[in-house]
C-alpha cells in the first residue's frame, strides 16, 4: 500500500477517467429511477496541488497535473461534456480557494460523482487506507446520500451488490501496484456479475505494456459471463516514446445506450490537448458487441 494518488492527481489519466465518468453518470441519469454509485477504490476525494513531494534523492518530484488538467483549465471551445467536467473541477477548486482563483485543488472520483447526484441517487465510497478513508469521512460525513466504507473494494463488490435500487454504476480504479491487479479485477468482476449481471462496471487501467492490457481485455471478453462491453483508450504518446505510462483506458461492461458515441465526441479533444508527441491517439472499440 505505497500508492498515493496525490502524486498523480489531475494528470492526463485523471482527466480522461473523470471526464468519461461524468458522462457515465449523466447517461445513468437519463432514467428517472435512482442508482447506486459504488467507488471501489475511492482515494481521498480531493487533492491539494500546491503541496510538493520529494523523490528519494531529495529532489522535488515534478507535478503531473500541468500536463493534465493544467492544459484544459483555460481551454476554449471544448466539446460540451468535456466543458461540463472542467466546470465541475472549477467548482471544486472555487469551494476551497474562492471563486475565480487559480487551480490549487483537484477533485477525485467521489466528488466528481457526488456533485452530480440527484436526490434519488446515492454513493458508496470504499477506501482501504485508513487516513484516506478518514479524509473521505470528513469531506462527505454530512452528505446523507453518501456512505464511506474503510474496506477492501473487492470485498465491497460482494457485500454491496446487488443494490436495492437494482441499478448501479461501479467504478473500479485500483492502484496497479501489484502484478496481480488485473487478475484481482477479473475475479472481482466474475463475482459481481454473478450477483448482479445488469450492473454498469467501469474499469480504469493503465497502458504500460500494450500486450498486458490487451490480454486483460481479451480475457474479460472471453468470459462466459461477459455482457456487452465497450472500451475507450487514450494514448498520449507513440509506442516508442520514453514515458512509462503511454496511455490508459476505461472498459465499461453493460454500457449505457450510445455511450460509445459520447466517448467519441470528447476523445479527439483529449488527444489534442493532452498529447506528448505526434504518436498520440484514441480509440473506442467493442470487445463484446451489443446483441
Ligand atoms: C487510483 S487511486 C483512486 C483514485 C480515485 N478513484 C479517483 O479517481 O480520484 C487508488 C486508491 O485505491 C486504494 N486502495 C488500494 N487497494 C485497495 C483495495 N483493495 N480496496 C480499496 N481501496 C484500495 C489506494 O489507497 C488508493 O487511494
Amino acid at each position: 500500500m505505497n500508492y498515493r494518488h496525490h502524486y498523480h492527481a489531475g494528470n492526463y489519466a485523471d482527466v480522461f477517467k473523470h471526464a468519461l465518468l461524468r458522462q457515465l453518470v449523466a447517461a445513468m441519469q437519463r432514467k428517472e429511477k435512482g442508482f447506486l454509485y459504488l467507488d471501489t477504490h475511492a482515494g481521498r476525494g480531493g487533492y491539494d496541488l500546491s503541496t510538493t513531494t520529494m523523490l528519494p534523492d531529495g529532489r522535488e518530484r515534478a507535478p503531473e497535473w500541468p500536463a493534465g488538467i493544467g492544459r484544459l483549465w483555460d481551454a476554449a471551445n471544448l466539446p460540451a461534456s468535456l466543458a461540463v467536467y472542467v466546470a465541475a473541477v472549477k467548482e471544486f477548486n472555487a469551494r476551497r480557494t474562492g471563486a475565480g482563483c487559480e487551480l490549487h485543488y483537484y477533485p477525485g472520483s467521489p466528488w466528481i460523482v457526488q456533485a452530480a447526484l440527484r436526490p434519488q441517487d446515492r454513493a458508496a465510497l470504499c477506501e482501504l487506507r485508513e487516513d484516506d478513508a478518514e479524509a473521505l469521512d470528513i469531506a462527505f460525513g454530512r452528505e446523507v446520500r453518501v456512505k464511506v466504507h474503510a474496506m477492501d473494494g473487492y470485498v465491497a463488490l460482494k457485500a454491496m451488490l446487488p443494490p436495492p435500487e437494482k441499478r448501479a454504476l461501479v467504478l473500479i480504479d485500483p492502484p496497479f501496484e501489484s502484478a496481480a491487479e488485473f487478475a484481482d479485477i477479473r475475479m472481482g468482476l466474475r463475482d459481481a456479475l454473478q450477483r448482479f449481471p445488469s450492473g454498469v462496471y467501469a474499469i480504469w487501467y493503465p497502458i504500460t505494456e500494450r500486450a498486458k492490457s490487451d490480454r486483460f481485455i481479451a480475457e474479460i471478453a472471453a468470459s462466459p459471463f461477459a455482457p456487452p462491453t465497450v472500451c475507450a483508450e487514450l494514448q498520449i504518446a507513440g509506442d516508442s516514446a520514453e514515458v512509462r505510462m503511454k496511455g490508459c483506458g476505461l472498459l465499461v461492461l453493460n454500457p449505457p445506450w450510445r455511450i460509445d458515441e459520447e466517448f467519441r465526441a470528447v476523445l479527439p479533444a483529449l488527444v489534442e490537448k493532452l498529447q506528448l508527441d505526434a504518436g498520440a491517439s484514441a480509440r473506442v472499440s467493442w470487445p463484446v458487441p451489443e446483441r
